[in-house]
Parts: structure tokens; C-alpha cells; sequence
């Protein structure tokens, strides 16, 4: 199993979610968070100064899946997030050791 942590734009965010659930990967978790990139946020100019803007709002984006479904649902994220300019977020994948699902105490690819 691998867990797909994926950062995208605000206004990105529902249109990654809607096809996620479209093509039937309903769990997940989704956190509002600030971050950035190689950027180092967005560097505004204005009447001639230079102002940062230090961290900006993103959706993280958490699902726990089985292997094979990793590259699908990359697939889909990348559709559906990309807009081609900076700031467009990343996705980090990484192995999951196990899950329970405690209603059952079902493990494993059957919890998730
Ligand atoms: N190496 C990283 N580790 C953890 N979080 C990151 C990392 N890089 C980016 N993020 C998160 O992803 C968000 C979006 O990053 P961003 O898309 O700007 O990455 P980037 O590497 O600067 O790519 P780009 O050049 O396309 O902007 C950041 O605001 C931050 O929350
Ligand atoms: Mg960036």
C-alpha cells in the first residue's frame, strides 16, 4: 500500500476531489495548509518595492491505496491540478505499512 500525499492549488481543489471520486477513490483526508516551493512564496513588485508574500494556502490531499492504483490516481491529479505555472503543487508518494479499519478490524487492502 502507498499513501499519496498530494499538495495543490485552492482553486484546484475541487475538480482533483470530483474526479478522484469519479473514477472511485472516495477516501481520503484533506487538510488546508501554508507552504512553498523553490519560489519561496510569491515575490510581489508594487509602486516599485518588492514585497514577499511568505507562505501561501494549499489543500494537502491524503489517500492510503493499494499499489496498483498509485499511477492512476497520479494520472488524475495531474489532469485535473496542472495549470502549467508555477505553484502548481507536488505529489509524494510513500509506503504504508498497514491498515485497520475499526468497525471491522478488517487489515491490510481490505481496510482501505
Ligand atoms: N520539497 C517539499 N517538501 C514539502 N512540501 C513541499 C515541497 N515543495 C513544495 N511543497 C509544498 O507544495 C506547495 C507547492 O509547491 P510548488 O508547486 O510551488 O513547488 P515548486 O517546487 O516550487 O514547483 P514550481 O516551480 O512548479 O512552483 C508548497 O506551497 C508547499 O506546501
Ligand atoms: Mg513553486
Amino acid at each position: 500500500m502507498k499513501k499519496i500525499m498530494a499538495i495543490v492549488r485552492e482553486d484546484r481543489f475541487t475538480m482533483v476531489k470530483d474526479a478522484l471520486l469519479d473514477i472511485g477513490y472516495p477516501g481520503m483526508t484533506v487538510t488546508e495548509v501554508k507552504g512553498h516551493g523553490n519560489q519561496k512564496g510569491i515575490t510581489e513588485q508594487w509602486r516599485g518595492r518588492t514585497y514577499k508574500t511568505d507562505l501561501l494556502k494549499k489543500i494537502q490531499i491524503e489517500m492510503v491505496v493499494a499499489d496498483k492504483d498509485v499511477e492512476n490516481i497520479v494520472q488524475c491529479i495531474l489532469k485535473e491540478a496542472k495549470t502549467g505555472s508555477i505553484g502548481d503543487g507536488k505529489i509524494f508518494i510513500s509506503s504504508i505499512d498497514n491498515v485497520v479499519r475499526i468497525r471491522t478490524a478488517e487489515r491490510g487492502e481490505a481496510a482501505i
